[in-house]
C-alpha cells in the first residue's frame, strides 16, 4: 500500500485538471491578448479561473492577480508593497515562523533600508498579540503573518491580528501568506481586515508554477516585472492559460471533493494520532493542539530517532512524509519554525510532518500509523533505546 501524506510539500494534480490542461494546450492554444476567436476563447478562461477565486474573497475578479505560485505573490504583496510604499514609512512586520519566501523578502529588505521586525510565537505557534502591537508604529508599511502554519499548522488569529493593526496605524497593510488554508478553510479577508493574500495552486491538487494575489481594490502595489499590460501591469507575461484553468478547476473540484469525503480531514489526522497513541510508542506533539491546528497538517517529534532516517523507514513501508517542510528538508539546518516554538536538541532533530488531503482515506491513515509504529520500534530496537 502507498500512503501519500506530504501534501503540504505538494499534492497530486485531479485527473481532471490533467485532462483541462491537456485540451487547453492541443485546442485553445491562443493568446489571450489576441484580438481572434483562439484568443478569446483563451480570455474566456483566464475569466472564469478568476471568478472562481473572487468567489473565496469577495467575489470581485478585479481583485486577483495570477502569479506563477505563491513564492512569486509573497514577493509581490512584500516587495511591490515596501517599493511603492517607502516614503511613507519603512517599517516592516512580520513572524518568526513565516515561509522563506516572506522572511527572504524581509531579509533583502532589511539589506535595502528598510527596519524588519520579527514577531515571537508561543510554543503552540500562536503568534504574540502584545508584541504585535508594541511593534506596530507611525512609520510601519506592512504586516505580513500566514494564517495556516506549513510545518506544524498552527492557524494565526488573523480577526484578532487585522483590528490591533489597523488600530495602531490604520495606513499599514496586511499581508496574509493562505497558501496552505486556500480552500480548506474560510478566507474572511474583511473580517481580518486583510489588503493582500497570497495563493498557491500545487497545495490543493492543481499545478505546479500557479497561484495568485488576491488584492483588495485600491491596494497600491510596485510591479517586480516589467513588459505588457497583462494582469493589469502588475504581473507582465503571456498568462499560463492551461495552468491557470487548472488552478480555477482545482478550487471547484476541492470544494465538491471536501463535501463528499466520507471522514473528513480533521477525522483522518485525529484516528492516525489515536492509533499511534495505542500503539504505544513515545513521540509528541509539536505546535497546536491537533485539535485546534489545520485539519490537514501534524507534526510530531520521536525523541531518539532521526528525522531522515525515520522518514526513509516510512518511505520503505510506502509512507511519504516530509522532515521539516519540503523547501528547506534538503538543508541540514535546523527548521527556523520548530525553533521558534522552543523545540531543541532530540524533540527538533526528530520531527517528522504528516500532512493530508482529501484524497486519503480512512483505511490509508490507519495503515500509516501501524506503519510509522513498526518503523519507530524497528529503528528504536536497532539503537537499543
Ligand atoms: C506557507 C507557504 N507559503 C508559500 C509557499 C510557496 O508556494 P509555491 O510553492 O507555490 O511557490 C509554500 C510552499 O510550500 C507555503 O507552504
Amino acid at each position: 500500500m502507498e500512503v501519500y501524506l506530504d501534501n503540504s510539500a505538494t499534492t497530486r494534480p485531479f485527473p481532471e485538471i490533467i485532462d483541462l490542461m491537456d485540451r487547453v494546450q492541443r485546442e485553445m492554444y491562443g493568446n489571450p491578448s489576441s484580438l481572434h476567436e483562439k484568443g478569446v476563447a483563451a480570455e474566456q478562461l483566464l475569466g472564469k479561473a478568476r471568478r472562481s477565486l473572487a468567489s473565496f474573497f469577495r467575489d470581485r475578479e478585479k481583485e486577483i492577480i495570477f502569479t506563477s505560485g505563491g513564492t512569486e505573490a509573497n514577493n509581490l504583496a512584500v516587495i511591490g508593497t515596501a517599493l511603492r510604499h517607502c516614503r511613507r514609512g519603512k517599517h516592516l512586520i512580520t513572524s518568526a515562523v513565516e515561509h522563506p519566501s516572506v522572511l527572504n523578502c524581509f531579509r533583502f529588505l532589511a539589506g535595502e533600508g528598510f527596519r524588519a521586525s520579527y514577531i515571537p510565537v508561543d510554543k503552540n505557534g500562536t503568534l504574540d498579540l502584545d508584541e504585535l502591537e508594541r511593534a506596530v508604529d507611525e512609520d510601519t508599511i506592512l504586516v505580513s503573518i500566514m494564517h495556516v502554519n506549513n510545518e506544524m499548522g498552527a492557524i494565526q488569529p488573523l480577526q484578532e491580528i487585522g483590528p490591533v493593526i489597523k488600530k495602531r496605524n490604520p495606513a499599514a497593510l496586511l499581508h496574509v501568506d493562505a497558501v496552505q488554508s486556500l480552500a480548506k478553510l474560510p478566507l474572511p479577508v474583511d473580517l481580518w481586515q486583510a489588503d493582500l493574500v497570497s495563493c498557491s495552486a500545487h497545495k490543493i491538487h492543481g499545478p505546479r508554477g500557479t497561484g495568485c494575489l488576491w488584492f483588495r481594490e485600491g491596494t497600491l502595489l510596485q510591479p517586480l516585472l516589467y513588459g505588457g499590460n497583462q494582469e493589469i501591469g502588475l504581473r507582465p507575461g503571456t498568462e499560463n492559460t492551461p495552468a491557470i484553468a487548472g488552478f480555477g478547476l482545482a478550487i471547484s473540484l476541492m470544494d465538491e471533493k471536501l463535501s463528499k469525503m466520507e471522514n473528513g480531514l480533521m477525522e483522518l489526522k485525529l484516528v492516525f494520532l489515536e492509533h499511534l497513541q495505542d500503539s504505544g510508542i513515545h513521540f509528541a506533539v509539536n505546535g497546536p493542539s491537533p485539535v485546534e491546528g489545520a485539519p490537514h497538517i501534524l507534526n510530531l517529534s520521536f525523541p531518539g530517532l532521526k528525522a531522515e532516517v525515520l522518514l526513509h523507514g516510512l518511505e520503505e513501508r510506502g509512507i511519504y512524509v516530509s522532515s521539516g517542510s519540503a523547501c528547506h528538508s534538503r538543508r541540514p539546518e535546523p527548521s527556523h519554525v520548530l525553533a521558534a516554538l522552543g523545540l531543541e536538541g532530540e524533540k527538533l532533530d526528530s520531527a517528522l510532518r504528516f500532512s493530508l488531503s482529501v484524497e486519503n482515506t480512512l483505511a490509508e491513515v490507519k495503515e500509516a500509523a501501524a506503519a510509522t509504529a513498526a518503523a519507530v520500534r524497528e529503528l528504536a530496537a536497532f539503537l537499543k533505546i
